[in-house]
């Protein structure tokens, strides 16, 4: 991980994400998707990892795993990843929604607003150089803007997120390339440059005066239920581990 004289140390920072996971364990800012989620899924992989991938939404099998592509999609993200020598536990997996929205519907506008928060955090926590965003709906959130995957895949372009500046790469999204062969190649294709775009490090960061903190948004928490409290302990230690 490529990091400054004056940046915090890889085992603070990833401390403040184990804090962060705390967080949004309990968080309700989603009402529906809080009372219907079994887990909040909230990313696996290296805490310190130079490549980040962030998908959509978990879905049933994420949800009941607490672990993000662990279905279909994710055994894909696994052979690609595999095919340019990495493993999960090379990267950091996280998604745009880190609960299940029921019946694995599309994300709504805010719900997307409401989680934005944590990956922000996420992502200035875990300072990868390279963002893989995965399908439409992490690529609009992240480069704030409408235009689809379609015509974005596979073009690298360097954006600030916080206060860092990161190499972000859109691409296809495994589950849409499942069932499409035209577009499992081209994805196979945008992949094959990855390991390219690691070896040129972090883009040059922003003048610190373009860096004047932004408070951080709050994020509703609400006191466990009865009985919730041990089940977030065992999701805790089983998912700290994840990262
Ligand atoms: N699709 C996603 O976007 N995320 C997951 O975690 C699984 C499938």
């Amino acid at each position: 991980m490529a990091s400054g004289a004056t940046d915090t140390s890889a085992s603070e920072r990833r401390e403040a994400l184990k804090g962060l996971f705390r967080e949004a364990q309990a968080c309700v800012r989603c009402a529906e998707l809080a009372a219907t989620r079994r887990t909040v899924v909230f990313g696996a992989g290296n805490a310190d990892a130079d490549l980040m991938f962030i998908g959509e939404a978990p879905g049933a099998s994420e949800d009941e795993q607490g672990v993000p592509f662990v279905g279909r999609a994710g055994k894909l993200l696994e052979t690609l990843l595999g095919e340019i020598g990495l493993q999960r536990t090379d990267v950091f997996i996280a998604n745009t929604l880190k609960c299940r929205p029921p019946g694995n519907r599309d994300p709504q506008p805010i719900e997307i607003e409401n989680c934005k928060g944590y990956l922000l955090r996420q992502v200035e926590l875990i300072q990868p150089t390279v963002i893989c965003t995965l399908g439409n709906f992490s690529t609009k959130l992240l480069r704030e803007d409408p235009t689809g995957i379609t015509r974005l895949h596979g073009r690298p372009e360097v954006i600030l997120l916080g206060h860092r500046a990161v190499r972000l790469y859109p691409i296809f999204h495994p589950a849409a390339a499942l069932y499409t062969p035209r577009m499992l190649e081209t994805l196979r294709e945008d992949f094959s440059r990855i390991p390219e775009l690691l070896t040129l490090g972090a883009p040059p960061q922003p003048e610190p005066l373009e860096m004047l903190a932004e408070p951080e948004p709050e994020i509703a928490a609400r006191a466990p239920e009865p009985g919730e409290a041990a089940a977030a302990a065992v999701a805790e230690a089983d998912q700290l581990g994840l990262f």
